[in-house]
């Protein structure tokens, strides 16, 4: 293994400073690692957007960070259902009134493992819509006030990139014929990293790399993620790996993310997760990514793909 740049405890958010001017807008915080890196970034000083499709759940989270935090916290919540392209749309027009500057978004919200095949409301494969559609949509939204904020966009993949295909499934990529929960949220995770890897070579390309992009996962975090859209083998699978050494707590699991979100001078050609046993927990900081993740031919068809399913043209 190779030292790790943040010393033997890996980066910790102990490294963050005072964050106040500073506004992050985040996927997904109602539970798990969403969660803990909007309370983090929140006691450090900042603003923080939260896109949550529930808002019930979010009223019940802003009142549990206010009872932590005290009341002068600066968070809000706008709704935005990942797997409505429609609604992706609406929530970040809202965000472009409500924000004046975005330092990173962090794309964090996912589903994962749906036993069954489900179409979104656009005809997607539901993790491949709501995981990388959503998140592609939402990014290219907002990139206008990250460019001119000099932000970062943070993409919150998983080991999972490597449990699959290992490629894009171009034929199919809403998976009419072969469906397995495994093989259909890897391919929306790889996705997911191999869009940022793309995303850094279009904005050198364009002469903007004083914009950044950076993909990390949060290795094995005990969260609600298989809990909230798993079926019930993997409920019980993971349920006995909970108990197990194998696991980390959520708070562990936000800190890759907003080590991407807030480190300084940190390369973005890497990939950043817990760095010990197979990746799932450790200390935090850049370990290998196989190299089908980086594969330019398919990243830069998945990208064109991608453009036309959500009809989105990127403007950088
Ligand atoms: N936990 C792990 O071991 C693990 C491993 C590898 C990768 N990851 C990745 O880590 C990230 C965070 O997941 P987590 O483990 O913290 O899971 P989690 O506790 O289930 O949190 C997921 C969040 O995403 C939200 N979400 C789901 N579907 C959405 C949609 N259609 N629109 C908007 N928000 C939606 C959930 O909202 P609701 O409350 O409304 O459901 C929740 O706030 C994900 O990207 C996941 O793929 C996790």
């Amino acid at each position: 293994m190779s030292t790790n740049q943040f010393g033997k405890q890996g980066w910790t958010p102990e490294r963050i400073g005072n964050l106040s001017g500073k506004t992050y807008v985040i996927t997904g915080t109602t539970s798990g690692t969403g969660f803990e890196a909007t309370r983090i970034l929140l006691s450090k000083g900042a603003k923080v957007v939260m896109l949550n499709r529930n808002p019930k759940k979010s009223e019940d989270i802003i009142n549990t960070l206010k009872q932590e935090l005290g009341n002068n916290i600066n968070v809000l919540n706008i709704d935005m259902d990942l797997a409505e392209q429609a609604s992706v749309k609406k929530a970040a027009a809202m965000v472009l009134e409500q924000v004046t500057r975005i330092d990173a978004l962090l794309c964090n919200a996912a589903i994962a493992q749906v036993p069954t095949r489900k179409l979104t409301v656009d005809g997607f494969e539901s993790q491949l819509g709501v995981n990388h559609y959503g998140h592609f949509t939402l990014q290219g939204l907002l990139f206008p006030l990250i460019e001119k904020s000099k932000g970062r966009i943070v993409t919150v993949g998983s080991m999972g990139y490597d449990m699959g295909l290992k490629t894009i499934k171009f034929d199919d990529m809403n998976w009419d014929k072969d469906y397995t929960p495994n093989d259909a949220y890897s391919q929306s995770k790889l996705a997911q990293i191999m869009s940022i890897y793309e995303i850094q070579d279009r904005l050198k390309k364009a002469g903007k790399g004083d914009i950044k992009a950076y993909a990390c996962h949060p290795g094995s975090s005990r969260t609600s993620l298989i809990a909230t859209s798993g079926g019930l083998m993997m409920r019980i699978i993971f349920g006995l790996m909970k108990l197990s050494p194998l696991t980390q707590p959520a708070e562990n699991g936000a800190y890759p993310q907003l080590m991407c979100a807030t480190e300084e001078d940190l390369d973005q050609s890497s990939f950043y997760g817990p760095t010990g046993r197979s990746n799932w927990v450790g200390p935090v900081g850049a370990h290998h990514l196989e190299p089908h993740a980086k594969d330019k031919a398919v990243a830069k068809r998945l990208w064109e793909v991608s453009e036309e399913a959500t009809g989105l043209k990127w403007n950088i």
